[in-house]
């Protein structure tokens, strides 16, 4: 299966899924991010001063984190982005969630 599709799915997959769960796995993202995206970056980059960091909302993040996964190729279904970005969130940025 190519990206696109595999991405396609996921997003079908996504619109099933978050009816019955919402709440992201922190856990989940941890080890995600343990295994495959240290490999450029360490979490100081979460830490700089927020002028010179490139994230600086929520909206900013997630799509950060989607270009590094597309980058990377990883080839992660929206939910582990999804667990991801709440890792980060929760561990470093704490943004406020939008709602
Ligand atoms: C192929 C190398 C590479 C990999 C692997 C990678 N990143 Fe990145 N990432 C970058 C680069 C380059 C930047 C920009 C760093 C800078 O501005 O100094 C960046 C920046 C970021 C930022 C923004 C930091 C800020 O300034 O606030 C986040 C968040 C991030 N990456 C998340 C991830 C996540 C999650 C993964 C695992 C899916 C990942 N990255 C894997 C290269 C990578």
């Amino acid at each position: 299966m190519n990206l696109k599709k595999k991405f396609a799915l996921s997003s079908l997959l996504m619109v099933s899924l978050s009816v019955s769960v919402n709440a992201a796995d922190i856990e989940e993202g941890e080890s995600l991010y343990q295994d495959d995206c240290v490999a450029c970056h360490d979490s100081s980059v979460f830490t700089r001063p927020a002028e010179e960091r490139k994230v600086n909302d929520l909206e900013a993040l997630k799509k950060q984190v989607h270009r590094c996964v597309m980058m990377t190729e990883l080839g992660w279904f929206e939910e582990d982005e999804a667990n991801v970005v709440e890792y980060l969130n929760t561990n470093y940025y704490k943004f406020k969630k939008e709602e």
